[in-house]
C-alpha cells in the first residue's frame, strides 16, 4: 500500500472538492494500493470550515503546525495569491515535503526551479491543477513532439462570457455580473477578463513544452474587456466567433507566444465551444494535430488534476520540465511588430464621401490588402460601424495604418483591432 499523509492549505472551491472527491474515492483508491489521509487543514475562515464536515482536531492553528509535522509527506497549497502561499511552498519544500500547488503565478514565475528544488530533495511538485483540465494531456506536454505549437482557450470564465453575451445579446458589464453570481468569475474579475489568469497558464506550457521562459512584460496580452457585442454580432455576420486564445508557435529559433481575442472561423473547435469550456490544440510532428476539449472552470476540474498529482506523488512519479538549458538559450519571443495575421478593423466614421478611400489608401500604403470591407446601414449619433477583414499582415504595417486612419477628421474614436485565427 503507498501510503501519503497530506497537510492542505485552503477550502474554497477547489479545497473542499480535494476533500470531497478524497473522501468519496477512498475504497477505490485503496484497491489501487493507495491511502491517502487527510491529517491537517489549514483555513482561517470559519464559514468554509462549517461547510465541510471534518473532525475539529483536523485544523491547524497555523502554517507552521502542518510545515513542522514530521508525519505530513504532501503539502497542498490551494490558497492562491502571492502570499502567504509563496512561504508555504518554499518552506515544505524546504522541511522535504512534496508540494502540489494550483499556483499559477508562482508556477509561471518559478515552476522549473521549484520542480528542481523538489527533485533534489527527492520530492515531487505537482502543478497540474495550475493548468486546470488541459493537464489531462500531459503526458503529450511533457513527453510527446517534437510540438510544434500549442493553442487553446484556456480560460472558462471568458468563454463563458463571451458566448453568454452572444445568446443573450448583452453588453459584457451584464453578463459578467451574471458570471460572478454564478462562481466563475471572481469579485474583481480583472484576472480572467484581463488575460491574466490566461497569460500565466501560456507562460507554464511554454516552459513546460519548449523549455521557453517569455522575458518579463515582453509578451503580448491582450484580454476580452475591449470585446463589445457588436464586435460579436459582426464577426458572426462574417462567419466567425470570438474567443480569448494562448497561443505559442515555436519557428525555428523563434517563439511567437501571446494572448489575445482572436475571431475563430464557425464551425471550428474553438469557435464550437459552449459557457466554460475550454480547448487545447497541440501540434505534434509525430501525432499530427488533435484537439482535447474540456471543463475549464469550476471545482471539480481543478480537485481531480490534484488528485492524479497525489497520486503520482505516491508512485515517484515526478513530471518533467524539459531541460531549459538545451533549448531556451536558442529561443527568443518574436518581436511583437512582426506577429503576422489577418485583422478584424472596425471603425466608426461619419457618413460622408471618401471615407472608404481613406481608410483604403492608408492600408495600401503600408502593404496591407483588404480582403472585405463593409460600411454596415446602423446610424448611430450620426456614425456608421465600418468593419474590415485584411489578408496576412505584418503587426508593425497595421499599427502605422491604424494610426494614419485615426487621423483622418471624419473617422472618431479609437480604431477596434482584433486579430483573426484561422491558421498557424
Ligand atoms: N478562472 C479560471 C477560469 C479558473 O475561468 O478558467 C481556472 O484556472
Amino acid at each position: 500500500m503507498k501510503k501519503l499523509k497530506i497537510g492542505l492549505f485552503g477550502l474554497g472551491t477547489v479545497g473542499s472538492s480535494v476533500v470531497d472527491i478524497l473522501k468519496a474515492r477512498k475504497s477505490e483508491l485503496k484497491k489501487d494500493g493507495y491511502e491517502f489521509i487527510l491529517k491537517r487543514v489549514c483555513e482561517k475562515d470559519l464559514k468554509k470550515r462549517r461547510n465541510l464536515s471534518l473532525k475539529r482536531d483536523l485544523f491547524a492553528a497555523s502554517p507552521a503546525k502542518i510545515l513542522n509535522d514530521p508525519e505530513i509527506d504532501v503539502v497542498i497549497e490551494l490558497i492562491g495569491g502571492e502570499h502567504p502561499a509563496r512561504d508555504i511552498i518554499d518552506g515544505a519544500l524546504r522541511n522535504r515535503k512534496s508540494v502540489i500547488t494550483a499556483n499559477k503565478k508562482i508556477v509561471a514565475e518559478e515552476g522549473p526551479a521549484l520542480a528542481r528544488k523538489a527533485k533534489r530533495g527527492g520530492r515531487y511538485f505537482g502543478f497540474r491543477a495550475a493548468i486546470t483540465g488541459c493537464h489531462i494531456v500531459m503526458d503529450q506536454l511533457v513527453h510527446g513532439g517534437p510540438i510544434n505549437s500549442v493553442v487553446g482557450v484556456f480560460n472558462g470564465t471568458c468563454n463563458y462570457i463571451l458566448t453568454r453575451m452572444k445568446e443573450l445579446g448583452k453588453e459584457q458589464e451584464q453578463v459578467v455580473k451574471e458570471a460572478q453570481k454564478l462562481g466563475y468569475a471572481e469579485k474583481d474579475p480583472s484576472e480572467d477578463i484581463d488575460g491574466i489568469d490566461t497569460e500565466y497558464k501560456v507562460r507554464i506550457l511554454s516552459m513546460l513544452v519548449f523549455g521557453f521562459k517569455p522575458p518579463g512584460k515582453r509578451m503580448l496580452v491582450e484580454g476580452i474587456r475591449g470585446v463589445a457585442l457588436e464586435d460579436i454580432r459582426f464577426a458572426d455576420q462574417l462567419g466567425y466567433e470570438i474567443r480569448l486564445l494562448g497561443i505559442l508557435n515555436r519557428s525555428r529559433d523563434m517563439m511567437d507566444v501571446r494572448v489575445h481575442p482572436a475571431l475563430v472561423p464557425q464551425g471550428t473547435k474553438f469557435a464550437m465551444l459552449r459557457g466554460v469550456q475550454n480547448c487545447i490544440e497541440i501540434d505534434d510532428v509525430l501525432r499530427g494535430v488533435g484537439g482535447t476539449v474540456y471543463e475549464g472552470a469550476g471545482g471539480t476540474p481543478a480537485a481531480s488534476a490534484v488528485i492524479q498529482d497525489v497520486i503520482d506523488a505516491a508512485d515517484g512519479a515526478p513530471i518533467s520540465w524539459p531541460s531549459r538549458g538545451m533549448v531556451e538559450e536558442k529561443l527568443s519571443l518574436i518581436p511583437g511588430g512582426m506577429i503576422r495575421s489577418r485583422y478584424y478593423l472596425l471603425f466608426k466614421a461619419l457618413n460622408r464621401p471618401g471615407v472608404l478611400a481613406g481608410i483604403s489608401s492608408a492600408l495600401a500604403g503600408n502593404n496591407i490588402n483588404i480582403a472585405k470591407v463593409e460600411q454596415k446601414e446602423e446610424e448611430k449619433r450620426g456614425l456608421v460601424p465600418i468593419v474590415l477583414i485584411t489578408d496576412s499582415a505584418i503587426e508593425a504595417n497595421i499599427r502605422k495604418a491604424l494610426k494614419r486612419i485615426s487621423q483622418i477628421d471624419v473617422i472618431k474614436g479609437e480604431p477596434k483591432l482584433i486579430r483573426i485565427f484561422d491558421a498557424l
